[in-house]
């Protein structure tokens, strides 16, 4: 259950969806067709000790097989990989990860000189990252910067103290995010962001229908699923579900352009079918989009 002001590390509570990504980013890394190669996300599952995340890196065909497969999880790197490499490729220089999490882009990706890349998430969880990469011997590839703050508060100021130039435009990802956010936080995100970005910025996020039945899917996980291990996480039980505002509505009345994908669509542009499989997740999947929202410069 979530309470005002919790907080977590990177095997409890929201800490612990992170290290889950991770370690379907690692296993997707090892498929033949992989659409993400994140060499990190398997590092952060074994340095975390936790059993469950671990018996999917020991046996990633538990999840390839699984009717959930691991083309989501390509399909929405490539995603977000395409948006920062887009804009990089545009002239922008400077990035902020929301929810970073365990998303070791500022490691994997190629990026130009003088890229800032602004990493937002709870203390803990960015304390554990800087550990295992340190441990690692790995270095950014751009001029990364932590940004320890909860997204129920005020980030922007804490953002702003690690240099962050609102007067430049930025690119901006939140992935994997806004369930996790209660409907006034995930408003005023979008809200902030919108003040924070110049003319000439993007932002990329995946919006899950706000009217899902977490009861089915939960009813899903326990019958279809049983026999992946999802150990302690219990997604229904993590997210808010209370009113919030539409992102791709709100962001075009404020003068962005945005465009939205579907599952599919991005399945036909990166050429990686979804498996006939993933059909009983339809509900959470394919009513899923993948929004991209620029203000024009
Ligand atoms: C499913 S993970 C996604 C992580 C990363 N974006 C990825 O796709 O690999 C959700 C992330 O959101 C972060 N998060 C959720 N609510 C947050 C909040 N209120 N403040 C800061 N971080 C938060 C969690 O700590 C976690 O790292």
């Amino acid at each position: 259950m979530r309470t005002e002001g919790d907080t977590w590390d990177i095997v409890s509570s929201v800490g612990m969806t992170a290290l889950f990504v991770a370690a379907i980013r690692a296993v997707e890394s090892k498929q033949p067709d992989a659409l993400v190669h994140d060499e990190f996300a398997a590092l952060f599952v074994a340095a975390s000790g936790d059993p469950t995340t671990n018996q999917l890196i020991d046996n990633p065909q538990l999840w390839a097989d699984s009717p959930l497969g691991t083309e989501f999880m390509g399909l929405r790197s490539k995603f977000f990989d395409n948006l920062f490499l887009a804009a990089a490729e545009a002239g922008v220089r400077q990035a902020v990860i929301v929810a970073a999490g365990l998303d070791a882009r500022a490691y994997r990706l190629d990026w130009p000189q003088g890229m800032v890349v602004y990493e937002i998430d709870q203390p803990k969880v960015l304390e554990f990252k800087r550990q295992v990469l340190a441990d690692a011997g790995a270095a950014p590839k751009a001029d990364r910067r932590e940004v320890a703050v909860d997204l129920r508060e005020n980030w922007p100021a804490a953002l702003i103290e690690e240099g962050f130039d609102p007067a430049v435009p930025t690119v901006w990802s939140a992935e994997g995010l806004l369930g996790y956010l209660p409907g006034a936080a995930q408003d005023a995100l979008f809200a902030r962001i919108d003040q924070l970005s110049a003319p000439g910025s993007s932002l990329a996020c995946d919006v899950f229908d706000t009217d899902l039945d977490y009861q089915q899917i939960a009813d899903f996980q326990a019958e279809q699923l049983r026999d992946l291990p999802f150990g302690k996480i219990d997604f229904v039980d993590l997210v808010y579900t209370d009113d919030r505002s539409d992102p791709a509505e709100w962001l075009t009345n404020q003068g962005w352009t945005t465009t939205s994908a579907r599952p599919e669509e991005l399945a036909e542009r990166y050429d990686r079918p979804l498996t006939a499989a993933l059909q009983p997740m339809a509900q959470m999947f394919n009513n899923m989009r993948y929004l991209s929202a620029a203000k024009p410069a």
